[in-house]
Parts: C-alpha cells; sequence; structure tokens
C-alpha cells in the first residue's frame, strides 16, 4: 500500500497535533497508510515508525505538544545517520513526508533530499518564534503570543499595586516577534528585540520620566535574543541609572510553548497539513507550505531558512506612540 509519513522536529509547538491529525486524515481519505515517526529525524534513524490509524488522531486537534514527540537531532546532521534514516523509509515504502518544524527541520529535510533525490519531503512551519519567510504566521506563534499577553496582563495588574518596574522576558530565539505583538498587546511601555539597536539610556530617561509622571506600572519587553542579553541584564543596567526604582524580572520561558492552540493555529495547521498531503500526491515536494494573506504558498526550503519576514516598522513605532 502506499505510503505518506509525518513527524514533528524541534521545538514543540501548539497546533502540532492539528497538523498531524490533518496529515493523517488526508492521507486516509485519499487511500493511502499515514506513518507516524517518533521524535523527529531521531524517530525515523532509530526506527520508531507506526502506522496511524484515523481514530489514532481523534480527539488531539485541541491538545498541545505533540503526540508524535519530537526532538533535535544531532545524528541526522551526519552523513551515516541519514543513510540509515534512508533505508527505514525505503523500506517501509514511504512516498512522501510531511515535515513539521522550523529552520532545523528544512535544513535536514533539504540536505536529505539533494543526497536522496528519490525522498519527497513537504514543510510545515511549526515553531512558535514565527522565523521563517513564507508565512505571515507559522503554527504556533499566535497561541504563543496570547500565552504571554495573558502573563504579562497578570503581571501589570501587580505591578500597578506595587508602582513596579517589570522587565518581562519573551521567547523568539533570534526574533522579535513574540516580544512585538505581546508588547503592543499589552500596552507595554517599551520594547527590546534583536533586530533593533537598544538604546539603554533613553529607555532609562523614559522610565524615570513614567516614575515622575507617578506611571503606576512600567512594563518592559525583552526579547531573549536581544543584544542586551536578556531581561535580567537589562534590569541590571538600568538599576544603575534609577538607583531607587523597585525592578522586578519575569522570565516567561516554556510556557510560552504549551498550552491549548488558539483557534487561529489550528485552522492554520489543519489547512496546511490537508494541503501537504495532496502536494505529496501530485507529486509536488522541497518546499516549506504556508499562508500569505490567506493564500497558502511554496517557498523552497533553502529560502524558508534563510530569512524571516521584516519587523513590520508601523507596528514597532506604535509602541513609542503610545508608551
Ligand atoms: O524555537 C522555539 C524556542 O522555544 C525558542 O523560542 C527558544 O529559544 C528555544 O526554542 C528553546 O529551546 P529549548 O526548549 O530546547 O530550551
Amino acid at each position: 500500500m502506499k505510503r505518506i509519513a509525518v513527524f514533528t522536529s524541534g521545538g514543540d509547538s501548539p497546533g502540532m497535533n492539528a497538523a498531524v491529525r490533518a496529515v493523517v486524515r488526508t492521507s486516509i481519505f485519499h487511500g493511502y497508510q499515514a506513518v507516524g515517526i517518533m521524535r523527529g529525524y531521531e524517530g525515523l534513524i532509530d526506527n520508531e515508525l507506526k502506522i496511524l490509524e484515523s481514530q489514532d488522531v481523534s480527539g488531539i486537534i485541541h491538545q498541545g505538544g505533540t503526540i508524535l514527540q519530537t526532538a533535535r537531532s544531532a545524528r541526522f546532521m551526519t552523513k551515516e545517520g541519514r543513510a540509515i534514516a534512508y533505508q527505514n523509509l525505503k523500506a517501509l515504502n514511504v512516498e512522501g513526508v510531511v515535515a513539521i518544524g522550523g529552520d532545523g527541520t528544512f535544513t535536514g529535510a533539504k540536505i536529505f533530499m539533494e543526497e536522496y533525490p528519490d525522498v519527497h519531503f513537504v514543510g510545515l512551519p511549526g515553531t512558535i518564534d514565527n522565523d521563517l519567510l513564507g508565512s505571515d504566521y507559522t503554527i504556533g506563534f499566535d497561541t504563543a503570543v496570547n500565552t504571554a499577553m495573558q502573563a504579562i496582563d497578570k503581571i501589570k495588574d501587580t505591578a500597578n499595586a506595587h508602582n513596579r518596574i517589570f522587565f518581562v522576558e519573551v521567547m523568539g530565539r533570534d526574533a522579535g516577534f513574540i516580544a512585538l505583538r505581546s508588547a503592543i498587546s499589552t500596552g507595554a511601555e517599551a520594547l527590546l528585540i534583536p533586530e533593533t539597536e537598544d538604546n539603554l539610556p533613553a529607555l532609562a530617561t523614559l522610565l524615570k520620566n513614567n516614575i515622575l509622571k507617578k506611571k503606576r506600572s512600567n512594563i518592559v519587553i525583552v526579547a531573549e535574543g536581544d543584544e542586551a542579553g536578556g531581561a535580567f541584564e537589562v534590569s541590571k543596567i538600568i538599576k544603575g541609572e534609577i538607583p531607587g526604582a523597585d525592578i522586578r524580572v519575569t522570565i516567561l520561558g516554556h510556557i510560552q510553548r504549551g498550552g491549548s492552540p488558539t483557534c487561529m493555529d489550528r485552522v492554520l495547521a489543519t489547512r496546511l497539513g490537508s494541503e501537504a498531503v495532496e502536494c505529496l500526491i501530485r507529486g509536488e515536494s522541497g518546499f516549506m507550505l504556508g499562508q500569505i494573506h490567506t493564500q497558502i504558498v511554496k517557498t523552497p526550503f533553502g529560502n524558508a531558512i534563510k530569512h524571516h519576514d521584516k519587523i513590520p516598522v508601523a507596528l514597532l513605532n506604535l509602541i513609542e506612540t503610545l508608551g
């Protein structure tokens, strides 16, 4: 029987399960057998593959994490590891593979397809970081920013109660997308992201003035990849400038990766997951599927991993205007 495989790889993101469900059900709909590969490329090398029936993906659309589990594989970065992975795929008669992950996942898929041209991969953007070119949003980003927003709303309550300055660090690796949206949606006073140069003296002046104006809370969102080194480092510098300020730091961390996906992430994951199977059946592969202005778009793996969209300046300016 013809088979289509699916795996999740790299950092998990909310909506991965919805994508897996769509891949499995669309494969079965077209008369294919669906194969789940456990723990990404690691499971492919260790031959942890299992047939997935329709009922295996029942009741998972609303669950965070990934039923296929995930891993970052050092072994797949070696020629020997990829040779074993190839043998395992061929032994199972897999025609095409849907790879759900981020830039590491697609880098692996690109190299694998160059070495073994009879292997066919289609990628889906599964990462909370939103750092891939070829999709307005990645699967999991919307849930992550909503999680961050809700957490920061709570921090704002306590900041208000104590007249405190909070430095809140959010995830995003080298990208500031989570930070930008978290800052706008919570009315944060300032934002530090890797895409723009920090001006810490100006930040200190802003916060001093806010204290003088008796602003009760000041929230500064710091992207983990910011050049200043993170929320603790920035807070120390600002404390040096405003010794009397009551300052606290919160690192939101991995809560941003978990939780039930939002409607937006579920729909995006479902649409892209189903289309990935349609592509493989049509004989198309070698790209990541994304959604731009509601349209499904194919971006070759090499391009998707090279860049990400620019931070929208219009949104960035809002922080200064309103903060
Ligand atoms: O890529 C997703 C992400 O959550 C990044 O935002 C973060 O930098 C990284 O993964 C954390 O990785 P780990 O879970 O391995 O600590």
